[in-house]
């Protein structure tokens, strides 16, 4: 089942999420909606939160952009251990449209709970090193936009409010103006964005 994806800014992007205490069906069906929602939206990542559940749990598939990339959920995931710089464009599938240098850890260890509940650890490096970073900021408030400069992120908020705006107006007044802009905003290019 498709989940709508909250638009940034909102105040549940901004909240931290709770630790999930227990991985059963309800969290594997959730699992699965993320899945769905990603892939359906072109994203690389999307972490609960995104979609209105404030629950430590995140979704990554770089796989458009990094051959032989899989599928992986992570609950309750931790960074443990980072090293190195890297500079990405970054997106976000809350903030439509958007995308903005970030300098991140190139290379990071996290520690986490796969759907069946087990404990995992995991080395990686590349996009999906960025994206585990970008969803882990999800989990506690951050969104990727705060990792820019005052300037930008003011301008972008500009941007998104009006993109809400116009979606929350799609019918035209009557010999009004049409209401499109937010149509006339959707990103060509997708790929990165989580
Ligand atoms: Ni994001």
């Amino acid at each position: 089942m498709l989940r709508p994806i909250l638009i940034w800014p909102d105040p549940l992007l901004k909240k931290k999420a709770l630790p999930v205490s227990v991985v059963d069906d309800g969290l594997r069906a959730l699992v699965k909606d993320m899945f769905e929602t990603m892939y359906d939206a072109d994203g690389v990542g999307l972490a609960a939160p995104q979609v209105g559940v404030l629950q430590r749990l995140i979704v990554l598939d770089t796989s458009p952009r990094d051959e032989g990339a899989q599928p992986i959920a992570m609950v309750n995931p931790v960074i443990t251990a980072q090293e190195g710089t890297a500079i990405w464009g970054e997106g976000c599938l809350s903030i439509p449209g958007e995308t903005e240098d970030v300098e991140r850890a190139a290379t990071v260890t996290v520690r986490f709970q796969d759907e069946s509940g087990a404990a995992k650890e995991l080395t990686t490096g590349g996009l999906l090193a960025i994206a585990i970073q970008h969803e882990v900021d999800h989990l506690e408030g951050v969104v990727f936009v705060d990792h820019v400069s005052v300037l930008k992120r003011e301008l972008i908020r500009t941007r998104m409010k009006k993109l809400k705006a116009a979606d929350e107006k799609p019918v035209p007044a009557k010999g009004g103006k049409p209401a499109a802009a937010g149509a006339a905003k959707k990103p060509g290019k997708r790929e990165g964005r989580a």
